[in-house]
């Protein structure tokens, strides 16, 4: 879609929130809390970010961007330089990190930026009347994103949310003593920077995976760019030498097969392609670990061979 961008606000430090709207205004498609959408930069990136807005609102999208100060290009360009009033060429929402709207409680742990889609969730357990609490943890108040309206909800209902700021504490929040207060029927959200989600998924390892969501917005481990392995295109018949230092999206890339992708490093789903024949060597931080065990499908922009050749359903 082409969306214009009506306004850009500074939400907090370093932090601006995009309000995306249809030129004609008429309505965009629905999206449900935790959703994302990935946004084409005019530089020839392609970045996604969870929507941060209501989910009972349907004239506008409102992502938040964080500068990263070791930017990849992405949040450093839209911080830079859009303007409002510009077009942004922007997919549909897609929701790989979906709230359990019925859980018994809903226990949201965020960090920084990641408070996106937990602000989002909030909202639609809000509008739900459903139980949810939130720990919120960032490096200091200034950098704390929709803080005054999180408040405003805590003070309607004290008791839901926690704050940890970091040059306060003096350190990181301990999320073993947080996660262990949180009954075991209750889903547990997190999203946040990769050594809170590490401690996340530690604390909750004896919890029901099903109820256990984390969203990355980085990635964990190194791509995979040792090359030396065929990849197959089961549908078109092409074949590709996976060269040293690439990974299987630049090679499919280079020679014009028209891949999704976004992220480019494991985290959006973007790229996820089926495996037809061979074994993938994962990288990403988006498959679950039984999807990985099965081998079935794999992310091609972080993720090699682990076998000679890969037969790919392109
Ligand atoms: S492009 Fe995002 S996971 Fe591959």
């Amino acid at each position: 879609m082409e969306l214009t961008l009506r306004s850009i606000t500074t939400e907090a430090q370093d932090i601006v929130s995009l309000e995306l709207v249809s030129p004609r205004n008429e309505a965009l498609p629905p999206f449900s809390a935790g959703a994302h959408i990935d946004l084409k930069l005019g530089n020839g990136l392609t970045r996604s970010y969870s929507l941060v807005n209501d989910p009972a609102e349907t004239h506008r999208y409102v992502v938040a961007v964080n500068k990263d100060p070791a930017s990849r290009g992405g949040s450093q360009y839209i911080h830079e330089q859009l303007r409002s009033g510009q077009s942004l060429e922007v997919s549909v929402p897609k929701n790989h990190f979906a709230l359990v709207e019925d859980a018994p409680l809903v226990m949201l742990v965020g960090g920084g930026i990641g408070i996106t889609p937990l602000y989002c969730m909030i909202q639609r357990l809000e509008a739900l009347d459903k139980p949810w609490k939130l720990f919120y943890s960032a490096r200091n108040r200034q950098k704390c994103a929709y803080l005054s309206q999180i408040m405003a909800l805590e003070a309607k209902h004290p008791g839901r949310v926690q704050l940890h700021f970091m040059d306060e504490a003096g350190g990181v929040p301990d999320l073993k003593t947080i996660l262990a207060a949180v009954p075991a029927a209750a889903h547990v959200y997190c999203c946040g920077p990769s050594a809170m989600l590490q401690a996340f998924e530690q604390a909750t390892a004896t919890r029901k995976p099903d109820t256990v969501h984390v969203e990355y917005f980085s990635a964990q481990q190194e791509a995979a760019v040792a090359g030396g392995y065929e990849v197959m295109l089961a549908r078109s018949q092409r074949s590709f030498q996976i060269q040293p230092g690439k990974t299987i999206l630049d090679v499919l890339l280079a020679h014009g097969v028209a891949m999704s992708h976004a992220c480019q490093e494991g985290v959006c789903g973007a790229c996820q392609t089926t495996v037809l024949e061979g074994t993938p060597d994962h990288r990403d931080s988006f498959l679950t670990p039984r999807e990985k065990s099965c081998g079935k499908t794999m992310l091609v922009c972080c993720s090699g061979s682990l076998s000679d050749r890969l037969v790919l359903d392109l």
